[in-house]
């Protein structure tokens, strides 16, 4: 039994051209390409990759697979084990789609937005699939722009400051991180503004939504000028397309 391959290709944050040559090559490289439909107001996240392979494929010589990743349902009190019921769904899909899609010997791609190595569950996926050991697996990550690095580059800054350390986190765990004092956060899936919670309001942010997509929005200053504005702008913005991608840096002043 050859071993079968599925390579997690980060295809960038929003811009195709944030594709670089690994992942270009990896994608052409592979005989099934899987899709995941995430629901309705995702569609445009599909359109993307459709976008990037009609844009980068040099051939069609490989077959698509396409399947309905599990809807989450966080809004309850049990965030964590709502996340982990889900990562289940999607371990017993994967399992499935590699037994039944993937042929021995054969190299499957998935198209993981930004890099995979940020807030994505699909290496720890994987390898809950390996240890099950239904099917004789191999994977790997190739890295992709991700939205942290969208956002340094949309606003022409470093993320770390000279001899000084950034954390990367969520909104969740905001409050507490910042009341480590440190410097510089940049936070991801935030929808409920949590910086709005800090005392500190003259911390300045640089958010970015929709990063390197038509529809980006720019934003800087410190929370107390810009802070009920990014409120307002996220808002509005979320209502018109139906789903919602920011990011920000707070960078404490010195
Ligand atoms: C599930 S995480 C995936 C992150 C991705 N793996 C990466 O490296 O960018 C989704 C979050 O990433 C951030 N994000 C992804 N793409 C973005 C974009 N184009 N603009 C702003 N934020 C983005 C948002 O915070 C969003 O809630």
């Amino acid at each position: 039994m050859r071993v079968k391959q599925v390579r997690i290709i980060g295809m960038g944050a929003g811009d195709p051209e944030w594709m670089t040559v690994q992942a270009i090559n990896a994608l052409n490289a592979a005989d099934v390409l899987f899709f995941f439909d995430k629901g309705e107001d995702k569609e445009e996240l599909l359109g993307l990759r459709r976008e990037i392979c009609g844009r980068f494929l040099t051939h069609d010589r490989h077959r698509i697979v396409e399947a309905q990743d599990p809807q989450r349902d966080l809004s309850g009190p049990a965030y964590g084990a709502a996340v982990s019921s889900w990562q289940d769904q999607r371990v017993a899909l994967w399992e499935q789609l590699i037994e039944t899609e993937l042929a021995d010997g054969e190299v499957g791609a998935v198209l993981t937005w930004g890099d995979p190595a940020f807030y994505d569950g699909t290496l720890r996926i994987l390898e809950s699939v390996r240890i099950r050991g239904a099917s004789d697996l191999a994977y790997d990550a190739i890295p992709g722009i991700s939205a942290l690095q969208a956002l340094a580059s949309r606003h022409n800054i470093a993320l770390t400051q000279t001899a000084s350390s950034v954390v990367v986190t969520t909104g969740r765990q905001l409050r507490e991180i910042w009341a480590t004092g440190i410097s510089d956060v940049v936070v991801m899936v935030d929808p409920a503004c949590s910086f709005m919670e800090l005392a500190d309001h003259d911390t300045m942010i640089y958010w970015g939504a929709f990063l390197g997509t038509p529809d980006e929005i720019l934003l800087r200053g410190t929370i107390a000028q810009r802070g009920a504005e990014i409120q307002r702008r996220r808002i509005e913005a979320r209502a018109a397309k139906g789903w919602m991608f920011d990011t920000y840096l707070l960078r404490r002043q010195r």
